[in-house]
């Protein structure tokens, strides 16, 4: 991997920067990034000395190939207006966002255009990150990059049109189980004498080990669930009434993601749309 920049070094940017260095997937010295402001950044120098803060986005771009936009989608604006200025045919470009169009993106002078979506799990360097090329790659540029990508994650192909629900599932699910997991808690507190504190525990300590058991492959999600589920025991009581309450739950939950997200894009690509003024 030649030298790699990161714009937006906050939960996101800041994380796979991160990620990349603890995983030698590339060096600290061949690490630039630039933050809007400077505290982000020089926390993390504080934490990888050998990486560069550059000045701006023109001094990030003139010394990267690589270039990963970690910024959120109302923040695209300016940085497309220093893209449209500052980017070579040889740079790569990676998104994080999901409403930004790679087509949209591709008007841009990068040759190579990339979507990467993360998750706040990517921290372990073992995560998903769905991934969806541009059009422009040569197929041994698709395999070196991803082969690079596994480096420090488990690059997932999606369509377009699976791209949100797949980003709901992988980037908002530990969110959305966290949640849950919250309530689940609550109610053990309300309705026993449990503290909250060793609720918590017990859930966060039967989290850890259900992830290593579905890494062990010894069950699926499904099997699982049929493992603790003895017949006529307690489980099938409290799965019952998870059933009744949740029906229609991620459904709504879909709808309103896939709403949101459709009216992000039109925002980005309304954005997009003045092009030539940027
Ligand atoms: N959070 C998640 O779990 C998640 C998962 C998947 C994808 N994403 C995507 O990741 C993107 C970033 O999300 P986030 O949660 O990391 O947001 P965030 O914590 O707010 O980070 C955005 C960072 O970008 C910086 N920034 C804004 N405009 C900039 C510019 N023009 N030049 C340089 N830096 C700039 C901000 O600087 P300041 O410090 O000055 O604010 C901030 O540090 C979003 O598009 C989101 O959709 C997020």
């Amino acid at each position: 991997m030649n030298n790699l920049g990161i714009i937006g070094t906050g939960n996101m940017g800041g994380m796979l920067a991160e990620v990349m260095m603890n995983q030698q997937s590339i060096p600290q010295h061949q690490m630039y990034i630039y933050n809007r402001t400077n505290e982000r950044s020089t926390e993390l120098q504080s934490r990888f000395p050998s990486i560069n803060i550059t000045q701006d986005i023109r001094e990030l771009l003139s010394k990267t190939e690589t270039v990963f936009l970690c910024v959120r989608p109302t923040q695209y604006e300016s940085l497309v207006k220093e893209l449209r200025k500052h980017l070579t045919l040889e740079h790569v470009v990676a998104t994080i966002t999901s409403p930004v169009s790679l087509e949209d993106l591709e008007t841009l002078p990068a040759r190579r255009i990339v979507r990467t979506v993360p998750t706040v799990v990517n921290r372990t360097g073992k995560a998903p990150l769905l991934l969806t090329f541009g059009n422009h790659w040569a197929d041994k540029e698709k395999a070196l990059f991803e082969q690079w990508l596994r480096t420090f994650s488990e690059p997932i192909s999606v369509t377009d049109d699976t791209l949100r629900v797949s980003s709901d599932i992988v980037s908002c699910g530990p969110a959305f189980i966290s949640c849950l997991l919250e309530r689940f808690m609550l109610a053990a507190v309300q309705e026993t004498n449990i503290t909250s504190e060793n609720a918590e525990i017990l859930t966060e300590k039967m989290m850890i080990a259900y992830g290593h058991l579905l890494e062990a492959g010894h069950f699926n999600l499904r099997e699982l669930m049929e493992k603790v589920n003895v017949p006529g025991g307690i489980t099938g009581k409290g799965l019952k009434v998870i059933e009744k309450f949740s029906e229609g739950m991620f459904e709504e939950l879909i709808q309103e993601t896939h709403h949101k997200y459709a009216e992000d894009k039109k925002e980005m690509a309304t954005l997009f749309q003045g092009k030539t003024d940027m």
